[in-house]
């Protein structure tokens, strides 16, 4: 898949970003607000693991966020199953030395319509880290709303946080 945005261009991850990818993951300020999966330090071998396992899912959706031929960040679709079926949750990252610039909001406001499209989903959900409020803001702008604080719902580096709930219906 290929997705051309004013900013970058969302596209398949492949062997060669293994590079590109740990340099720009690298970094305790991205990790902070990313699952436990997204480690620090971000190794070569966690990169070449995480391509492999992106490029063989064909339920979830991963890209590469691609500026200036190199890829400087990611951003995923992640379909929930069972009764929660119809729902997925997007997640995003983006290399700090672009952050500010309107690139995830860009790749996030592309890639919306292609989720609905793709998958049989009535729900597109994001749970944001409560000290996280620059995601929180990307999604406001994106038209997601705030539907709930879970409280306590995060124990991140020790530390506990609530989630904030954000979503859209189409
Ligand atoms: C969150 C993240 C994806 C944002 O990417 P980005 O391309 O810099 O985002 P954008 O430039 O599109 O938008 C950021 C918005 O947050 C705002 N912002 C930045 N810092 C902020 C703060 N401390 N408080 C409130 N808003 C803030 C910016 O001003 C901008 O809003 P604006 O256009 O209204 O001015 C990026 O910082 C990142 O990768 N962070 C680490 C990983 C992460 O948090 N992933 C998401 C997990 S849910």
């Amino acid at each position: 898949m290929r997705i051309i945005t004013p900013s970058s261009v969302l596209r398949d991850w492949n062997l060669h970003d293994a590079g590109s990818l740990t340099k720009h993951a690298n970094n305790p300020r991205i990790a902070a607000s990313m699952r436990d999966a997204f480690p620090f330090p971000y190794t070569l071998d966690n990169a070449n693991r995480f391509i492999r396992m992106a490029t063989a899912s064909n339920t979830n959706l991963f890209l590469a966020i691609e500026i200036d031929g190199e890829a400087v960040g990611g951003i995923g679709i992640h379909p929930l199953d069972d009764v929660k079926h119809r729902t997925a949750e997007i997640g995003y990252w983006l290399s700090e030395s672009f952050w500010g610039h309107g690139i995830v909001t860009d790749a996030v406001r592309s890639l919306v319509p292609v989720a609905f499209e793709r998958y049989d989903i009535v729900r597109l959900q994001a749970g944001i880290f409560s000290n996280n409020p620059s995601s929180m803001r990307v999604l406001e702008k994106c038209g997601f709303f705030k539907e709930a604080i879970h409280k306590n719902a995060i124990t991140k580096n020790g530390v506990l946080l609530d989630e904030v709930m954000y979503v859209r219906f189409g």
